[in-house]
């Protein structure tokens, strides 16, 4: 109710906030446009089946309707958006080049969670944004931008430019901010363990995990990347990890898809995301369909973490 006053109180557009907080006009347009096509797809989101359409995307696994429809929806804002020159995604084998000379080129993950849609639990978007239409080369710490989309009993942004995380919330059809600065404060101890199939075949993770679990830390683990991080930004500590194996060492998580905007927005709220040996932001990204492992939150709970690890 008092969240309600604040808006009635605040009637800013998104786009009068990321230029008051410093982002460039042509960022910032980009931004809104980006954070359109979350309003699109949380719309979408209701109607579309939740089943499986028998194609695959750039990775071989099977898509469901909603990684098809999301994966138009932010196709279609790419192409009309006049800052964007190329754009790339999860569902796409290729760099779409829209514009030679266009200022952005974006990389996107439309619909993270895809195996959820069928339970009814939150699932997101995620995306990063580098300047330019070469990333090959680049590291994520060269990205201008990043934010994710969360869709559950509400819709949610979380995005940076490099000045702080700021949070968006879907309010009858306007994004209304909800919180200016989203900063970690590593009070409480929360883990979220992704992949802990790789116990069978790592002592050191499982040795981890127990560790954990004897010093009383919270399980907060849903099965989606996006309400997972959005669980440590929110409650301002706890760590999600999705490690290798011997044998899978990059492990299935996409830097520039998933991981890469994901380390930004964590290190912008006082965060810290490692694969286990160096920081994210500093991986050279060699391929669209790169994987790393990631361990990701609270930079004390993954320096803590990785230093327990035999990378
Ligand atoms: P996507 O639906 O885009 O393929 O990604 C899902 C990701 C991520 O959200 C989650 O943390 C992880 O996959 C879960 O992986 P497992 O199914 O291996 O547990
Ligand atoms: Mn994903
Ligand atoms: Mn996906």
């Amino acid at each position: 109710m008092e969240w309600r006053l604040v808006v009635n109180m605040t009637p800013l557009l998104m786009l009068n906030i990321l230029l008051e907080k410093g982002a460039p006009i042509e960022l910032a347009e980009l931004l809104v446009e980006l954070a359109d096509s979350v309003r699109e797809i949380s719309v979408a989101i209701v109607t579309t089946s939740t089943g499986k359409v028998g194609t695959k995307n750039a990775f071989g696994e099977e898509q469901a309707a909603m990684d098809v429809r999301a994966e138009e929806i932010l196709q279609a804002h790419m192409k009309t958006c006049p800052f964007v020159g190329a754009f790339s995604s999860e569902e796409l084998d290729h760099l779409e080049v829209v514009r030679d000379e266009g200022k952005y080129s974006v990389y996107y993950d439309p619909l993270d969670g895809s195996s959820l849609l069928d339970v009814n639990c939150s699932v997101g978007t995620i995306v990063g944004v580098y300047e330019g239409n070469e990333v090959i080369g680049q590291t994520p710490g060269d990205q201008v931008a990043a934010l994710y989309g969360q869709y559950g009993p509400r819709t949610t942004v979380m995005l940076t430019f490099g000045q702080g995380v700021m949070e968006f919330t879907l309010h009858e059809g306007a994004w209304v901010l909800s919180e200016a600065s989203v900063q970690l404060n590593e009070e409480k101890k929360y883990f979220a363990p992704g992949n802990l199939r790789a116990c069978g075949d790592r002592p050191d993770y499982y040795a981890l995990i127990q560790s954990y679990i004897e010093g009383k830390y919270t399980l907060r683990y849903s099965g989606g990347m996006v309400p997972d991080i959005n669980h440590i930004l929110k409650k301002g500590s706890g760590i999600f990890m999705y490690p290798g194996t011997p044998d899978n060492p990059d492990a299935k998580l996409r830097l520039l898809y998933e991981c890469g905007p994901m380390a930004f927005l964590m290190e912008q709220a006082g965060g810290a995301a490692s694969n286990g040996r160096i920081s994210i932001m500093d991986l050279k990204i060699e391929s669209l369909v790169q994987r790393t492992p990631i361990f990701i939150g609270g930079a004390a709970q993954v320096e803590d973490a990785v230093s327990r690890l035999k990378a």
